[in-house]
């Protein structure tokens, strides 16, 4: 039985990854170390609570004491825990230096006294910066322009650091824009369907015409666990879903999908220094023999019918702390 530390566990990805490899995997047991901020939440894990190979930890990935008593018990790190929405890195970036940079400083420093068999760290491609034409590729210089993205920068370099200098077994994945089920409804996706289902404004940034790379978050998931595998150590992988749109074609999906009118797009203020395309060259993984498997519009059509049929999950993070905080971001009233 190998144990996994999967930090960040309560969130988006991290509870699909827990699910997934549990599901997958009959010898693995999964350890889920997860602060419970605004993001982490266990409605995302009901369905685990009386796996016995599941452990929850309510902690802080910053706080070396509970992270060196845990590091003992474990064989793989996979660090998810991150605050990941730009937006509020822009408004209070503090806690994205503190969790993104110091957060996985901490787990690389367990992890080389432990001699853990490997480190995986979830980094982004946001770590790039923006491209106009063309693809990057994982050598490619690095231009992160949030506060969220170099502090996701910092941790990935931090990371290869570790590998280099302490032969810490580290690898990096920079992954595109997930979506799927348990995605916070403050994200593109899951805030627009959600706001549709329940005929309120979509707050477009800007033209709308910001182009993202699109990813079912399953696929990500089975692309760490394969590169977990099959990688090399001390290399970055790029993952990507090869669905390149602009925000308004997702919005136009959204509300056909849903039946809803096209009044509901409502153009807003941009986000401060908003990247305007993200583009990965993913030729490096799917030479090593991974590609993803979801159809865009067919894994986007079952999110949706998940949100349709779970309002009971995201009903409750639509209000109280995130309504005040999206009114006051976007003068609306939702
Ligand atoms: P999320 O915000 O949904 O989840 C983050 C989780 O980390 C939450 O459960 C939160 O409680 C936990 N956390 C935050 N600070 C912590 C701390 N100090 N100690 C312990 N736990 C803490 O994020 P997500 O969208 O699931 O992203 C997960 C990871 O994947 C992040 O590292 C993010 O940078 C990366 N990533 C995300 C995407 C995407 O499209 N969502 C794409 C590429 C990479
Ligand atoms: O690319 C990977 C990254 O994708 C991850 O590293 C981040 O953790 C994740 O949050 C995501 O970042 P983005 O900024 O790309 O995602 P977000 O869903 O916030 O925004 C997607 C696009 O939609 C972006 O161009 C901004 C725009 N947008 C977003 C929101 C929330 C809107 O137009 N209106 C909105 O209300």
């Amino acid at each position: 039985m190998k144990t996994f530390l999967v930090t960040g566990g309560a969130g988006f990805i991290g509870s699909n990854y827990v699910r997934y490899m549990l599901n997958k995997h009959k010898d693995v047991r999964m350890v889920n170390l997860d602060k419970l901020t605004y993001a982490g939440n266990l409605d995302n894990l009901k369905d685990l609570k009386n796996n016995s190979r599941y452990k929850f930890i309510k902690g802080d990935i910053c706080n070396e004491v509970l992270v060196n008593e845990i590091m003992p018990e474990v064989d793989v790190v996979v660090n998810f825990a991150a605050e990941s929405h730009v937006d509020r890195s822009i408004g209070a970036p503090a806690d994205f230096i503190k969790t993104d940079v110091f957060g996985t400083f901490v787990l690389l420093e367990a992890a080389r006294r432990n001699n853990i068999e490997r480190f995986i760290q979830i980094s982004t491609d946001e770590v790039y910066g923006s491209i106009e034409n063309g693809a990057f590729t994982e050598t490619d210089p690095m231009m992160p322009s949030s506060p969220y993205s170099a502090s996701k920068a910092g941790a990935d370099r931090l990371a290869y650091s570790y590998f280099v200098t302490y032969d810490l077994p580290v690898q990096i994945t920079r992954c595109s824009n997930n979506f799927g089920p348990y995605h916070y409804p403050e994200k593109l996706i899951p805030l627009f369907v959600t706001n549709a289902i329940e005929d309120k404004p979509l707050p477009i940034y800007g033209d709308g015409k910001n182009v993202r790379d699109w990813i079912y978050v399953e696929d990500h998931c089975e692309a760490i666990d394969f590169i977990s595998s099959h990688g090399k150590l001390g290399e970055v992988y790029n993952i990507g879903g090869d669905n390149e749109k602009t925000n308004l074609e997702i919005t136009e999906y959204i509300l056909k999908k849903l039946e809803k009118p096209k009044s509901l797009m409502t153009f807003v203020k941009d986000r401060l220094g908003h990247d305007r395309r993200y583009a990965l060259d993913c030729s490096k993984l799917h030479k090593l023999g991974w590609k993803p498997k979801f159809d865009f519009d067919e894994a986007l059509d079952k999110t949706i019918k998940w949100y349709i049929e779970n309002r009971w999950w995201w009903e409750k993070l639509k209000s109280g702390e995130y309504l005040e905080y999206y009114k006051k971001q976007y003068n609306l009233n939702p």
